[in-house]
């Protein structure tokens, strides 16, 4: 009986040896392991033997099943090794084949408009100088000379932050980039007080107004404000840059127009038109028949707000001027709603 076993052992090792694929292994289990295989019948054949024989018999049968499970789980494993192989010499990687494509952002249509508008302000001496958007009363409105209970504080429904105990000087979200005039004048002047040095700035960033949300307004938008101080700045300067500025911002031939206005830190003030791109002039929906659209805001700084920036307005003049970049995308794109810009539509945004 001892002969059968080994000759069992044997057999079933032979035929593993020539077993290459899964379907081969499961045959070959079911034939040498199974419920019916020879190695099974010495197990069921032991309850015959006699009480000295059954325990060696029984032994030797266990250490022959434990030896074929142990052949077959290195064959197994042996087979799924060989099978990777072969489908990885087959399949071979076309590495010509073009890639996927990754999908590229952008910057946001206004951020690309204040670039431009900067870089064209930048060419003209103007460096960028950044501003906060959270002010005081005092900043956005009353060192701009709009006292409290100012009219001209209606062109400007502010966002006030409850901020109790600060009488006539709350805290509100800046509703223009005028305010940062006064920052950048106090520190320039803070270099030195006596004889502060010349200013041409740019200062971009958003603002916000308590508006109803309609197609044509908006609680937020970005500005960009210009400042230039020295002495002997004079109206002819403001409206020699600004004119050279549109000639770059809407072509060659673009031609301005200055109207009088009124802003209660400007003096005098005005505002600047560009002839209509979209009908040249003759008029058209986008000018609504005018011929002309309307730009932006400047004038010469008050002297209020000069010496309020500690520039001594007998000797220093200025002149001062702000846009929207928005407004100007509107007008050159023919965007008829500026809910667009931060409706975070991505197909909208994806035109620009
Ligand atoms: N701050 C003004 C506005 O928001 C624009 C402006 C800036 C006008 C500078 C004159 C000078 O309407």
């Amino acid at each position: 009986m001892m002969d059968d076993l080994n000759d069992i052992e044997k057999t079933a090792l032979d035929a593993l040896a020539s077993v290459h694929d899964d379907h081969t292994l499961e045959e070959w289990r079911v034939t040498h392991l199974g419920r019916n295989s020879a190695l099974m019948q010495v197990f069921s054949g032991l309850g015959a033997l006699s009480k000295e024989e059954r325990p060696i018999m029984g032994q030797a049968a266990n250490r022959v099943k434990t030896s074929l499970e142990a052949a077959l789980a290195a064959r197994s494993e042996a087979v799924r090794k060989s099978a990777m192989e072969r489908s990885l010499g087959l399949d071979k990687l076309d590495v010509t084949l073009p890639g996927r494509a990754i999908h590229h952002g952008h910057l946001h249509p206004s951020t690309q408009q204040l670039r431009r508008v900067l870089a064209i302000l930048a060419e003209m001496g103007f460096q960028v100088y950044t501003s906060r958007e959270v002010e005081t009363d005092e900043m956005n409105f009353q060192l701009l000379n709009f006292p409290p209970h100012h009219p001209a504080r209606e062109m400007q429904d502010s966002f006030y932050v409850d901020a109790p105990g600060r009488g006539d000087n709350p805290i509100l979200l800046r509703t223009h980039t005028s305010p940062g005039q006064i920052h950048a004048m106090r520190e320039f002047a803070a270099m030195n007080p006596k004889d502060p040095p010349p200013i041409r700035i740019a200062l971009p960033g958003m603002c916000f107004r308590y508006e109803q949300i309609t197609a044509r307004s908006e609680i937020q938008f970005n500005q960009v404000e210009g400042l230039a101080v020295g002495e002997g700045i004079t109206f002819a300067d403001l409206k020699g840059m600004l004119t050279n500025f549109a000639r770059r911002m809407f072509g060659a031939h673009a031609r301005v127009r200055f109207r009088a206005s009124y802003f209660p830190f400007t003096e005098p003030s005005a505002e600047m038109d560009v002839e209509c791109f979209v009908c040249g002039g003759k008029g058209c929906q986008v000018c609504k028949g005018s011929g002309w659209l309307e730009i932006l805001g400047c004038g010469m700084v008050h002297p209020v707000v000069l010496q309020n920036g500690g520039y001594d307005p007998k000797r220093y003049t200025g002149f001062a001027f702000g846009m929207g970049p928005e407004r100007q995308l509107m007008l050159r794109y023919r965007i008829n709603d500026i809910r667009y810009f931060w409706g975070n539509d991505i197909r909208f945004l994806d035109q620009f």
